[in-house]
């Protein structure tokens, strides 16, 4: 079996479902349930024996050693993180505790338990920690996209306390020897993403009548993956990935954020269209920039394509359409999550963002 974590989130959520519906080796899934987890997301493995949900934090040493005693996996594939570039600003310290410090204690767990395993359980483990694009920092409009070998320069506190833990993990493997492999990923996008990033921000919003907000002048430019490709290319990393390396990952699908809201629009407007007609568009409002934003991430995947064979099998125009359905179909989820606490972020995030 093997042990993941943050696996109640956008991304963890989509792996272990996809994970299941490929094979039946048991998945352990500890994720602490913060307002980015959500058990909903995994109510179709409801009574399925071979998904065990425990509800933790990678920062508790004793719980993370009782349950690799216990469960014995073959592999750590970890998820859990704060992630939303926004909250990071408005507040760093939960980053730093999940990201740098949880990752320690996961880390330490994992050495602890990798060096208690007989010799070919312990040659067969693999640690495998999901990273971001966004620890190599900001490209310019001619740069060439980052690859393995670019330097660190994390520009906003998730992406700083995102490349510490890189860091970490690859201090793992050269000191204690343990079995590591990070990825690299660019901007995801389809079903179960919370609705504070953008795509399905723009969706709920512009469903329910309200501006879509868009930071600075909408030029800035992301690399977009469908889920479904990021998970897929994470399991081809775990199975032969070489130790101790990294790998990008990224769709080869640059955007500006306002050709990205656009295509949403249109395609709201062909599949919900508006009852007072016109188009989505219409809703469109620039607002206040976020500081220190980021131009333009773009992710080189040669590596990953010539040495695993992975490729995105979605197009941006297949990816979208099915993410944008998804959501249609699913506005008792997305009324679940945006309850309560989402309104106040909203409030807080928005409020002084004024055109
Ligand atoms: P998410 O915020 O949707 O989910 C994170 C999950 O981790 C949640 O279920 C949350 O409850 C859980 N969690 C948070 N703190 C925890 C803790 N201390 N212990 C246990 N569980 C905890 O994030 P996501 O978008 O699914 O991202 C997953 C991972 O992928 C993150 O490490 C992120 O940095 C990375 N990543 C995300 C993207 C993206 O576009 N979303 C791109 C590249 C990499
Ligand atoms: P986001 O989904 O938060 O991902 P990240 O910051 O990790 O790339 O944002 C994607 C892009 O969209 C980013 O350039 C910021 C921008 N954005 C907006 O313009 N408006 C919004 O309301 C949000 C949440 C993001």
């Amino acid at each position: 079996m093997i042990l993941v974590t943050g696996g109640a989130g956008f991304i963890g959520a989509n792996f272990v479902l996809d994970w299941l519906a490929q094979c039946d080796e048991p998945v352990v899934n500890l994720d602490k349930l913060t307002y980015a987890g959500n058990l909903a997301n995994l109510a179709s493995l409801d009574g399925d024996p071979r998904h065990v949900f425990v509800r933790g934090d990678i920062g508790d040493g004793e719980l993370l050693a009782r349950l690799l005693a216990e469960h014995r996996p073959r592999a750590i594939v970890n998820f859990a993180a704060e992630s939303h570039v926004d909250r990071s600003i408005h507040g760093p310290g939960a980053f730093i505790e999940t990201n740098i410090v949880g990752t320690w204690r996961l880390l330490d767990a994992a050495r602890a338990y990798h060096a208690s395993l007989d010799e070919s359980s312990r040659e067969a483990f693999r640690f495998l920690h999901v990273s971001t694009d966004e620890v190599y920092g900001s490209l310019e409009a001619s740069d060439p996209p980052f690859a393995e070998s670019n330097q660190y320069q994390p520009n906003s506190p998730y992406s700083a306390s995102k490349a510490a833990s890189d860091h970490l993990v690859r201090a793992w493997h050269h000191t204690f020897g343990l079995p590591v492999l990070t990825t690299n990923c660019s901007n995801n996008y389809g079903p179960y993403q919370f609705p504070e990033k953008l795509i399905p921000l723009v969706i709920h919003n512009a469903l329910a009548g309200k501006p879509l907000p868009i930071y600075g002048d909408g030029s800035n430019v992301r690399d977009w993956l469908y889920v479904g490709d990021h998970c897929a290319a994470i399991r081809r990393v775990l199975e032969c990935g070489r130790l101790g390396e990294t790998y990008n990952i990224g769709g080869c699908n640059e955007m500006s954020n306002l050709e990205v809201v656009h295509t949403v629009c249109d395609l709201l407007d062909r599949h919900a269209p508006r009852a007072s007609g016109g188009s989505y568009r219409e809703q469109i409002t620039f607002v206040r920039d976020r500081p220190g934003h980021d131009r333009r991430y773009a992710i080189d995947a040669r590596k990953i394509a010539g040495e695993l064979g992975w490729q995105p099998a979605e197009t941006f125009a297949s990816g979208i359409e099915k993410t944008v359905r998804w959501y249609l179909d699913h506005a008792g989820w997305v009324e679940n999550v945006t309850s309560g606490a989402y309104r106040e972020w909203a409030q807080a995030n928005y409020a002084d963002r004024k055109g």
